[in-house]
């Protein structure tokens, strides 16, 4: 099968990069977000980075012009998918918005599209029975910022035919994307997996006492030559969307270990969410258009 329409479900800080790389790809995409706000931001914000990469000399002006007139944004998720052959579910990480959206998009996309979702988590086993396809629907896990991080985790389910593995690795290629296949599903995948546990044991760390969090993301990056600590990840990809993954991995695992830590809820109760909000654990002179 040969993908020539792709929709992207969810605009945000995911969402809107992840369109980019689909239209670069010279595929024709359809952005969907219920929240007008959010589809503006995304304009915005692809705008501004894409003018700097044709400054950077990384694109042609002929080449981002190309690729934004592939590009269309819409509130209406059926003018969105109804023509798609690939749908990449990239909204917010809760559950059951999930399977909603995705019973909807059963409803309007055509019998052949695959979905794949962007979860951080959620492996799609639980989202696939919301849906008459299960056999076409996987994970397809992008890194933030997706323009920027070359590497994406597909992760076949049960439910998944090899056929919808083998087209989401193809249109990961086709995004000039490295792709790397999990045969079995696990909650996290691997890469959040060994985040989360780093994590963990900073937030420990920190909340305990033993050290200060701006030490421990020194001591990460001195010590162990990780480009960016783990208090600076947390505010770069969202304390808000940390946190909906725990919640969401406390659900699943009934582990009182994986329920967000205190400094998390206080953060997400006082609206620190990190770089997007001007505020996290560090404090951002602006807030920070990725
Ligand atoms: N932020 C990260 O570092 C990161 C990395 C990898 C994967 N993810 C995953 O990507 C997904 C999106 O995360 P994000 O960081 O972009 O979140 P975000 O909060 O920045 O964006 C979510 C967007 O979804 C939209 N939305 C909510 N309900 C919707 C609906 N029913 N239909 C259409 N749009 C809807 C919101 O308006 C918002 O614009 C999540 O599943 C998350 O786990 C996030």
């Amino acid at each position: 099968m040969t993908i020539e329409q792709v929709a992207v479900i969810g605009a945000g800080s995911m969402g809107h990069q992840i369109a980019m790389l689909s239209a670069l790809a010279g595929l024709q995409t359809n952005v969907q977000d219920v929240n007008l706000d959010s589809l503006d931001e995304a304009k915005t914000k692809l705008t501004k980075i894409m003018d700097k990469w044709v400054r950077k000399q990384k694109i042609t002006a002929e080449a981002r012009d190309d690729a934004f007139g592939r590009l269309m944004f819409t509130t209406d998720l059926r003018e969105a998918a109804s023509d798609a052959d690939f749908i990449i579910e990239a909204v917010v990480e809760k559950l059951e918005v999930k399977r909603k959206v995705l019973t909807e998009l059963d409803e309007v996309a055509p019998k052949h599209a695959v979905f794949a979702t962007n979860s951080s988590t959620i492996v799609s086993s639980l989202i696939a029975d919301a849906t008459s396809r299960p056999e076409k629907v996987c994970n397809m896990h992008f890194f933030f910022p997706p323009l920027v991080m070359d590497c994406v985790e597909v992760v076949k389910g049960d439910h998944t035919s090899d056929e919808t593995t083998q087209l989401a690795m193809n249109v990961c290629d086709q995004m000039n994307r490295t792709a790397v296949l999990l045969q079995k599903e696990i909650s996290g995948f691997v890469a959040n997996r060994i985040l989360f546990a780093i994590q963990k044991e900073a937030m420990a760390l920190y909340e305990e006492g033993y050290a200060d969090f701006k030490d421990i993301d020194k001591i990460t990056r001195k010590a162990l030559g990780h480009p960016v600590g783990p208090f600076e990840l947390m505010d770069l990809s969202g304390i808000d969307v940390g946190y909906y993954v725990m919640q969401q991995r406390y659900a699943e695992s009934g582990d009182p270990n994986d329920q967000p830590s205190r400094t998390l809820i206080e953060k997400v109760e006082s609206g620190e969410f990190g770089r997007k909000t001007g505020k996290g654990f560090y404090t951002y002179s602006h807030k920070v258009n990725n």
